[in-house]
């Protein structure tokens, strides 16, 4: 598989540049920068508001993403689908509405694999009223130990969410989502899936969890939006995030009613034009298949890790382990961010430091390090530059 010539930044003149930090933001391709063009040169205007044809084009495209993203993730209805600003803004919603009063005696649960846009709005709440976190452990090969979760759901007093990431960005290691699934449905739990790494890579579907949030710029979509989607029912009573227009069906100084789902989470003019190119981004994944887009990083995720495990200075977290879209290493007796520097030197941009996940990285392995993460445009022979750039740069290091 190669989609390079669909990516104009990856057919620029410069262009020596292997692009190995698709886990903290993917490339966009054209057909999606022209779309958002296309809204801002062709009827740019607010929705939902104006009787204009450009206030109406704008909210049907607006709109009609909708049912993309609904078929994409396997949801029943059009109203599961909350249009958000990323995953970040999405787990906020559920901790700040779904949540709204949970207390001590009522639980969220989280692996130790957790991005801090997992780990934080929880903690948040805990202050403000109590609510207790959970963690599960990982085992030694980089799996959730389930035998721990059955343990921990089993002393939960009231109620409980279980609050994960599919495929964690700082192990590439899948959870087992449909074992993780099954436990929660066996205790009456709620299951809330982070899909901002595993919705680009793996088929999703919904029918495994209750939540699931992603973001539209790790899906070849724009920066600034997102998808929450919430099983009917599980939100619609909830006291909303935000307040303001659109989230609203009439307000008087003393009272407000507030709008049905999904425009009940939708305050304010949201990302009219992200919106439009993250349904132009889906549909340039539909048309790809993302069972094609799966094996291929699957096996650049194999042949990196292969590559990397064969070079003495290296060591790679969980080497034994498959991963998908992402390896994590750190070079012996060298500092993270000389090597990404160097690296970067020769054309090869790769992550270093926490990753936004510094549990994890704290506790097992003790200091920050590299990440080499792949899209759909990424070639064997990228791999084979990056390998080679990293063996001259530790011959100075
Ligand atoms: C697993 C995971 N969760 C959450 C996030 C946060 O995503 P965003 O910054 O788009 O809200 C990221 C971003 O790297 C991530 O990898």
């Amino acid at each position: 598989m190669n989609n390079k010539y669909d990516f104009q930044i990856l057919s620029a003149p410069n262009n020596g540049h292997v692009y190995l930090d698709s886990a903290a933001t993917s490339l966009t391709p054209k057909c999606v920068t022209d779309k958002i063009d296309e809204y801002y040169n062709c009827y740019n205007a607010n929705i939902h508001r104006g009787i204009h044809d450009w206030a109406e084009q704008a909210t049907e495209e607006y709109e009609g993403v909708r049912p993309v993203v609904r078929k994409f993730i396997g949801a029943n209805q059009d109203k599961e689908i909350v249009f958000t600003s990323g995953t970040t803004h999405g787990i906020n919603t559920i901790a700040n509405c779904f949540c709204a009063d949970w207390t001590i005696k009522d639980t969220v649960i989280l692996s130790e694999a957790e991005h801090h846009a997992n780990i934080v709005p929880w903690q948040q709440l805990k202050v403000r009223q109590g609510l207790t976190i959970e963690v599960i452990p990982l085992l030694p090969d980089g799996r959730l130990n389930l035998n721990q979760l059955h343990t921990v759901i089993q002393q939960v007093e009231g109620r409980c969410i279980i609050s994960m990431s599919v495929l964690p960005n700082a192990t590439g290691i899948t959870l087992d989502y449909r074992q993780v699934s099954e436990v929660a449905r066996d205790y009456g739990a709620t299951v809330l899936f982070d899909g901002a790494q595993s919705v680009p890579r793996v088929k999703t579907d919904v029918s495994y969890c209750d939540f699931l949030v992603f973001s539209g710029h790790k899906i070849y979509g724009p920066t600034g939006v997102g998808i929450l989607y919430a099983r009917d029912g599980f939100l619609d009573e909830m006291p909303p995030y935000m307040g303001g227009g659109d989230m609203i069906k009439s307000v008087r100084f003393d009272h407000t009613t507030y709008n049905d789902m999904p425009w009940r989470y939708e305050a304010g003019t949201t990302n009219i034009a992200g919106v439009i190119g993250l349904g132009a981004a889906l549909n340039w994944v539909q048309n790809i298949d993302i069972e094609k887009i799966y094996q291929h990083e699957k096996e650049i995720s194999d042949y990196a890790q292969k590559q990397l495990n064969k070079i003495n200075r290296v060591s790679v977290l969980y080497p034994d382990t498959e991963k998908l879209g992402l390896v994590v290493f750190t070079v012996n007796e060298a500092q993270s961010s000389d090597v990404a520097t160097l690296l970067n030197t020769q054309g090869i941009a790769v992550r270093s430091g926490y990753l936004c996940a510094e549990p994890i990285l704290v506790n097992q392995v003790g200091r920050g390090v590299l990440r080499a993460s792949f899209g759909i445009y990424t070639t064997q022979n990228d791999i084979d530059r990056f390998i080679n750039a990293l063996n001259k740069v530790m011959t100075v290091l």
